[in-house]
């Protein structure tokens, strides 16, 4: 008992004065008792060695990265001293960080920025089916947000190029839970996850026709700072009772409860998706000149547990674009009328 108790008081004064709360503190309130941070380098990297660095200590997912491996490398930090906030008693990070490059004109189909699954498995053989991401964030300042941008979230499920890429998720292989920036750097938790309960016409959420959905979009502004992502795995499949939680800069930004997240029990979640890059899928998401992001301190922290909150059960009465589904309905309607005066 007392062994259960001890973190809680060491915790408590983790948490900052009014709604600011650290990851360790957040961690501590989902229950997610292991945590692990990514190895980085002590001095800087070329492209090539920090890609043999990822490849041999950031446990790929079929042991490659996926988009863009020339577009990363390990440069010295270029704003040491703009720490987000760091929870005492822990080490502030002074070495290289992780840089990402967007070449000019590049948007999505592997033109600029990065893609990788770095997978975290349990030591015990069980799945994590709840697990949480932290990790610091710097733009070039002056960043041109043009009108959108994918960057880091989760991921579940070893089908590492469903759930993705205007793959529509079913919920019985995969998920992806990344952010987006918008116009302006509003920004969103971007999905690729089931939609029942006609999720589509919730005022937060936004269902792109490339089958994203977009929760709570502008609930923030990016800037440069710390960001931690929460995903909870909706439990048994078939009832829609997940979460997702953001917070930016150790504050509560936005949370989306009532989720189907998956609809098997084979899916877990898996691990970091480090997915970073402008669009969108045409030239008018393009970065207008060379850009850069550049990552630090990133962690994450797990259980075996998914939601256990009451939820209603997933139904499917919502097809994902409704103007779609009115223009199938009426052909086939068209369909039984001409046949029905056929045999009349
Ligand atoms: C991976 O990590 C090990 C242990 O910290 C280190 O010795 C090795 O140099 C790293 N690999 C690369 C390619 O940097
Ligand atoms: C984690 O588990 C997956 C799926 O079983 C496996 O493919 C991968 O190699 C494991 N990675 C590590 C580092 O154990
Ligand atoms: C992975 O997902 C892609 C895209 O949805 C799909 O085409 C492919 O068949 C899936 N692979 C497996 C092994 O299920």
């Amino acid at each position: 008992m007392a062994r259960a108790i001890l973190p809680l008081l060491f915790l408590a004064p983790l948490s900052f004065a009014g709604s600011q709360v650290v990851p360790e503190a957040i961690a501590s309130q989902y229950n997610l008792p292991t945590s692990t941070a990514l190895p980085f380098p002590s001095a800087t990297l070329s492209s090539s060695s920090a890609q043999s660095l990822l490849v041999s200590n950031w446990s790929l997912s079929k042991g490659h990265i996926q988009d863009g491996p020339q577009n990363l490398d390990f440069t010295t930090d270029p704003f040491p001293d703009k720490a987000a906030p760091v929870a005492p008693g822990t080490s502030s990070t002074s070495g290289p960080v992780l840089r990402i490059s967007y070449p000019e004109g590049s948007f999505s189909h592997d033109t600029g920025g990065a893609q990788f699954y770095s997978l975290w498995n349990t030591t015990d053989g069980s799945s994590f089916r709840t697990m949480m991401v932290s990790y610091e964030i710097a733009f070039d300042s002056g960043f041109d947000w043009v009108k959108g941008g994918k960057l880091p979230g989760l991921r579940g499920g070893l089908n590492s190029t469903g759930c993705s890429g205007g793959n529509q998720a079913t919920g019985l292989d995969c998920f992806s839970s990344r952010l987006m920036w918008r116009k302006g750097g509003a920004g969103e938790i971007y999905a690729y996850i089931p939609t029942p309960n006609k999720l589509c016409g919730e005022k937060s959420v936004v269902c792109n026709s490339d089958f994203g959905v977009s929760f709570d979009r502008g609930s923030f502004t990016f800037i440069s700072g710390q960001i931690t992502l929460v995903v909870q795995l909706n439990n048994p499949p078939n009832v829609a009772n997940g979460h997702f939680a953001i917070y930016f800069n150790d504050v509560l930004a936005a949370q989306e409860t009532n989720l189907q997240i998956r609809a098997a029990d084979t899916v877990a979640a898996n691990g970091f998706y480090f997915s970073t890059f402008f669009g969108g899928s045409d030239t008018s998401w393009a970065t207008p000149v060379d850009a850069h992001t550049y990552f630090r301190n990133i962690r994450l922290w797990g259980s075996s547990d998914p939601s256990n909150t009451a939820g209603k059960l997933a139904v499917n009465n919502a097809v994902h674009s409704p103007a779609y589904s009115h223009a199938t309905l009426l052909t086939s309607l068209a369909i039984i009328v001409s046949s029905y005066m056929f045999f009349h």
